[in-house]
């Protein structure tokens, strides 16, 4: 059935929709991602693309992305179907749905693997790393690494928690675990940003981030940051437009959306300042890669009073961020199973967690026993990455935005943002023109057609 379920599950109120859009928003990509990213793309000239990224291409496709769920009350694939159905267009624009729905899952595959390293660091801060040193702390990284077994037991544990919370339902399963795990996670954000402030080289973390060197600015950081800027709203992969069909008519996409960017934003910035303080304080790379936070915050917890006491809860806390957001990227599949294939939400939910699971098992390999399995130069980690976050979903935006902007009646469009006069003027006005021009910029440089 591609028809609309008027009987859809449906948020309990606008704060809930606020903060199971910033549970998934708010993940690895906050956390893991950007300060790594930051550090290995000359930091300050990274971070200024990153920031204009989100207010001229991620803002508006957020509202936009948002809208077409609501608008199409389905899951990704048949709200596409939907919308195009109400505009007088074919069925083709359902690929927005299938390119969202199946990078989500190639998204968690790897997510989860990344989310089993945390898992493993929650564990060991409870030692309190004790007299660890910068070498210690690389090579434990590289130790955990170098082990498929313990990838593959993490792994295994975290894609039971996605499943378990998503097989529970939308408001039962999803809407609970944020309405805990969120608010804990700001409260411990704040307290590292202090200990940063204290002891460590605040001064010399806002100069790397902020100084906003232009000449640093390459392609590489222009694309990864574009690419990021999608990875970190969660775009263009169903999960937003998922989360917008169980929106209620009556609740203001623009004003939700714009809470869920700057709350997403702010925490990425805070762990960013957090992180490289300590980086700097203690003469550590902020070109490391993604063991980055892995090899510096556990030099911190072994120095501050109760380390290991915060340092398990810090972790346990991204443990938390990186699950809101799993969530939100099995949710479209399973969706899709349920309304299309009749699955049991159950079903759904293991089926589609057991087949992410196997490809994951791929994904902690190739940091060990198939490190030398390479497609296009890449490993199947890089790989999976780089597939996602730097064509599907810019490819996917470029498409929400054409859609959202172009083949949309003025009217429907109107009728789900109701912001009027300028505001409304100046949102359309940039995702007809600035995001779709921007990301095929963006993307014609990168295959060298110009520049
Ligand atoms: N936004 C999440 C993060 O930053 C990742 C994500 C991407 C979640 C796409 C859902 C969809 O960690």
């Amino acid at each position: 059935m591609e028809t609309a379920n008027v009987n859809r599950s449906h948020w309990s109120s606008r704060w809930a929709f606020i903060l199971v859009t910033a549970g998934s928003a708010i993940g690895l990509g906050n956390i893991w991602k950007f300060p790594y990213m930051t550090g290995t793309n000359g930091g300050s000239a990274f971070v200024l693309v990153y920031l204009l990224c989100i207010v001229s291409i991620g803002l508006p496709l957020l509202m936009a992305e948002t809208m077409l769920g609501r608008r199409g009350q389905g899951n990704p694939v048949a709200a596409m179907g939907a919308v195009a159905r109400e505009a007088g267009l074919g069925r083709y624009w359902k690929i927005i749905g299938l390119i969202g729905v199946t990078g989500a899952l190639l998204i968690l595959s790897f997510y989860s693997v990344v989310a089993g390293w945390i898992l493993e660091y929650t564990l060991r801060a409870t030692s309190g790393f004790d007299g660890i040193t910068k070498e210690s702390a690389a090579a434990g990284f590289a130790g955990l690494l170098a082990d498929p077994l313990r990838l593959i037991a993490w792994h295994s544990l975290f894609m039971v928690m996605t499943v378990f919370v998503v097989a529970r339902g939308v408001t039962g399963g999803i809407e609970q675990a944020n309405k805990i795990m969120m608010p804990a996670l700001f409260a411990i954000v704040l307290g590292l940003i202090g200990y940063g402030m204290v002891t460590a080289d605040m001064p010399a973390a806002i100069r790397f981030m902020f100084h906003f060197d232009v000449s640093a600015i390459t392609r590489e950081v222009v694309f990864s940051a574009m690419g990021h800027s999608f990875f970190t709203l969660s775009l263009g992969m169903g999960a937003i437009m998922a989360y917008g069909s169980y929106l209620d008519k009556g609740t203001s996409i623009v004003r939700t959306c714009f809470y869920v960017a700057i709350a997403d934003t702010a925490i990425a910035l805070l762990a960013g300042l957090a992180i490289f303080a300590i980086v700097f304080a203690k003469g550590l790379a902020p070109a490391s890669g993604p063991g980055l936070i892995l090899q510096t915050l556990p030099i911190a917890f072994s120095q501050m009073p109760g380390g290991s006491v915060v340092g398990p809860l810090f972790f346990l806390l991204v443990v938390f961020a990186a699950w809101t957001s799993s969530i939100s990227l099995l949710e479209p599949f399973v969706a899709l199973l349920i309304e299309r294939f009749s699955f049991s939400r159950k079903r759904a939910a293991w089926a589609t967690g057991g087949a992410v699971w196997l490809l994951g098992i791929a994904v902690a390999l190739s940091f060990n026993e198939w490190s030398e399995v390479k497609l296009f130069g890449l490993g199947i980690f890089d790989l999976l990455d780089s597939l996602t976050t730097k064509i599907m979903m810019p490819l996917s935006g470029l498409l929400i935005a054409v859609f959202a902007g172009w083949m949309m009646q003025r009217r429907h469009v109107e009728d789900e943002i109701a912001l009027g006069g300028k505001g409304f003027a100046l949102w359309r006005t940039t995702l007809r023109y600035v995001s779709p021009i921007a990301i095929v910029a963006i993307f014609l440089h990168v295959i060298g057609a110009v520049g």
